[in-house]
C-alpha cells in the first residue's frame, strides 16, 4: 500500500527562471516524478514532453492532470506528450515523436518521495518490503537482493564507496557477508537491521543504512551510465540557445554534471604544446553559472529534502 506522501518540488522557480519558456517551445522534462516541473511547462504554454523509466509515475501524472481542471482542455499527442522510458534514449525518445531539436531540457535527478514510500519498490529502509528497487521491472532482472545476496566482497566496497561515498563500507559489507552466511537477506529491514547493527557505537547524523541503500539503488538502476548518455544526447538535442538544467542531489551525480558540462564547454583538448588543434574539438555549450545554485533558506525549511540539491545550467552554442 502507497502512503500518502506527496512529491515538493525542488527548485523550480530557478529551474523555470533558467529556460525561460515561450508559447509552443518543444521542452522536455525527462525526470517526471511528481509532475511538479511538468505542470510548471504547462503552464507556460510549453509543448511538453515528460518522461519517466517508472511506469507508475507515468501513469499517476496521466490520472491527475486529467482530473486537474486548470488542464482537462490540454490535450495528449498535441499540448504534451507521456513517454514511460529511460532519459538516456532521449534521442530515440524525440525521433519517435517526430521532434527534432527542442528548446529546453530539464532534469531532477534521483527519485521522488512517492517512491520511496512505496512499499513495492523497496527503496526505503523504514518500509518492510522485498529488496527491489527497481524503478521499472522490465529494464532489468537485477534486483538489490541479487546484489546483496551474490555479489563478492570487494564489489559491493566498491559500489558503497563509489556510489555514496560510504566509510564505513568495509565493516557493513563484512556484516552483510556475515548475516548472507546464515540465511538470504530478503527484506529492507533485514538490511537495515543488519547495518544498524554493524554501525553500533559510531555517530552518525543520518540513519546508517542511508547511503548502502543508495549506493545500492544507484547500482541497480544503473543510473551513473544513463546519466552519461542523457547528458551528452541532450546537448546535441538542443536547439541553438536552447538551454538545458540538472537538478542533483548527491556529490558524486553533480561531479559528473559537472565533467561533461565542461568538456562540453572546453572544446580542444590538444596539449598545449600542439601549435595547431588537431582534435577538431569546438565548444558545444556555454555555462551559466560559475557555481551551481542552491536552494534558499526559506527553501530548505520548507522542504528539507531540497538541502543538498545543486542546479547546473548550460545553453547551447550557435553552431555553424
Ligand atoms: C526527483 S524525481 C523528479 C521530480 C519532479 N521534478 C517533480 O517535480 O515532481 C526523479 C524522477 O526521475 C525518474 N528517473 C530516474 N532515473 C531516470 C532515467 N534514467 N530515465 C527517466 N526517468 C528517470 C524517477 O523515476 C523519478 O520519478
Amino acid at each position: 500500500m502507497k502512503k500518502d506522501t506527496k512529491h515538493i518540488p525542488v527548485l523550480l522557480q530557478e529551474v523555470m527562471d533558467t529556460i525561460l519558456i515561450k508559447p509552443k517551445d518543444n521542452v522536455v522534462d525527462a525526470t517526471l516524478g511528481g509532475g511538479g516541473y511538468a505542470r510548471e511547462i504547462l503552464r507556460k504554454r510549453g509543448v511538453l514532453i515528460a518522461i519517466d523509466r517508472d511506469p507508475d509515475a507515468v501513469e499517476a501524472f496521466r490520472k491527475a492532470l486529467s482530473q486537474e481542471k486548470e488542464f482537462q482542455s490540454l490535450c495528449e499527442g498535441k499540448d504534451f506528450h507521456l513517454v514511460c522510458g529511460n532519459y538516456s534514449q532521449i534521442t530515440e525518445i524525440l525521433d519517435s515523436l517526430d521532434i527534432g531539436k527542442v528548446q529546453s531540457i530539464v532534469a531532477d535527478l534521483g527519485i521522488s518521495s512517492d517512491q520511496l514510500a512505496d512499499e513495492k519498490k523497496g527503496l526505503s529502509f523504514s518500509l518492510e518490503a522485498l529488496l527491489d528497487m527497481r524503478l521499472n521491472s522490465t529494464e532489468s532482472i537485477q534486483t538489490a537482493s541479487h546484489i546483496v545476496n551474490h555479489w563478492n566482497k570487494e564489489n559491493l566496497i566498491r559500489i558503497l564507496r563509489d556510489n555514496a561515498q560510504e566509510f564505513n563500507a568495509v565493516s557493513i559489507v563484512n556484516a552483510i557477508i556475515e548475516a548472507r552466511k546464515k540465511s538470504v537477506i530478503r527484506t529492507t529491514k533485514e538490511l537495515a537491521e543488519i547495518i544498524e547493527n554493524s554501525a553500533q557505537g559510531h555517530r552518525k547524523k543520518i540513519h546508517p543504512a542511508t547511503k548502502t541503500f543508495q549506493a545500492l539503488r544507484m547500482e541497480v538502476n544503473a543510473e551513473m551510465k544513463h546519466l552519461e548518455v542523457f547528458l551528452n544526447a541532450s546537448i546535441e538535442k538542443l536547439e541553438s540557445c536552447g538551454r538545458l538544467v540538472v537538478v542533483s542531489f548527491h556529490s558524486g551525480e553533480d561531479r559528473e554534471v559537472k565533467r561533461i558540462f565542461r568538456t562540453n564547454a572546453r572544446g580542444c583538448i590538444c596539449p598545449n604544446e600542439f601549435p595547431l588543434c588537431r582534435c577538431g574539438y569546438v565548444p558545444r555549450i556555454k555555462i551559466l553559472y560559475k557555481k551551481p545554485i542552491s536552494p534558499s533558506e526559506k527553501e530548505i525549511q520548507e522542504n528539507p529534502r531540497s538541502r543538498s540539491a545543486k542546479l547546473r545550467g548550460v545553453e547551447k552554442l550557435i553552431m555553424t
